[in-house]
């Protein structure tokens, strides 16, 4: 359902770069995602996980290669018409909209104008929020960090894209929360046998819902196997960083 072929992203130097230098972040990536999957990439930080996503959901656009979803070449596409194709994404860090209330934020992902308080506390519960608290709060910066990352994925849900990705959904989410979240996951991979969802995440308990994990890295695909072949090769270990002055003995994990 999902194809990317070559794909490239340079940030140029003088353009969006933040020194004098071209960075490549994403090399030559070629990906296909097969429909109904749950695939989880994961990779070290700065890897080009979110980039990647923000190239699919055409938020960026690639500097080479093309991306087709359901056939269609998506890769020069806006932003919105690929929402329309059934593409949805949940930043790593949402955006606040000040002024607008919950509830309208979900009805408007939704599409259903005239959604009822009852649907909307469908989707604010699969996250963990009680609509009785949340439905005509402002999603403002009064929200905290949590709350307005569990509302961006309330509003995916509603939304209910074919393809579904989720940037680090579980970042700043407490361990009570996280539960609900990830038996969500599992119940929409579950009941929505056509429906692809992709999570960026670190973490142990996602990964082991994967049908596939990507592992990222260096803005290419240094990885891809079931679940059982790539979880036990992401292991904890002592490294040194050669490549970094400041720091000598770094713990981290080797992917
Ligand atoms: N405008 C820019 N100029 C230069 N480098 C950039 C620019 N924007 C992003 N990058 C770099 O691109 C790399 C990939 O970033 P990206 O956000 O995709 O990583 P990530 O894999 O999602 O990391 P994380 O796990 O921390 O979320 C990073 O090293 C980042 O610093
Ligand atoms: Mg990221």
């Amino acid at each position: 359902m999902l194809e990317l072929k070559n794909v490239s992203y340079t940030v140029k130097a003088g353009q969006d770069s933040y020194d004098d230098r071209d960075h490549d972040i994403i090399r030559d990536l070629s990906l296909t995602v097969e429909e109904g999957k749950l695939i989880v990439i994961t990779g070290p930080n700065g890897g080009g996980k979110s980039t990647l996503s923000k190239l699919i959901m055409g938020i960026e656009q690639p500097t080479a290669g093309t991306i087709t979803f359901d056939g269609v070449d998506i890769t020069r596409m806006p932003i919105d018409e690929r929402a329309r194709l059934g593409i949805g994404y949940g930043f790593q860090q949402p955006a606040r909209f000040t002024g607008m209330k919950v509830s309208k934020l979900i009805r408007l992902a939704s599409g259903e104008k005239h959604m009822g308080a009852a649907a909307c506390n469908k989707y604010l519960s699969a996250v963990g929020l009680c609509s009785a608290n949340y439905l005509d709060r402002d999603v403002d910066k009064s929200l905290s960090g949590g709350e307005l990352k569990r509302i961006e994925i309330a509003t995916i849900l509603a939304r209910n894209p074919k393809l579904a990705i989720f940037d680090e959904p579980e970042a700043g989410i407490d361990l009570w929360s996280f539960d609900k979240l990830t038996a969500t996951f599992e119940e929409l991979h579950r009941t929505q046998p056509d429906h692809t969802i992709l999570i960026i995440s670190h973490q142990e308990r996602i990964m082991q819902m994967a049908d596939e994990i990507i592992v990222v890295k260096d803005g290419q695909v240094a990885r891809r196997g079931t679940r059982d072949d790539i979880y036990p090769t992401l292991m904890f270990s002592k490294n040194q960083d050669p490549a970094c002055g400041f720091t000598r003995a770094a713990e981290s994990v080797t992917y």
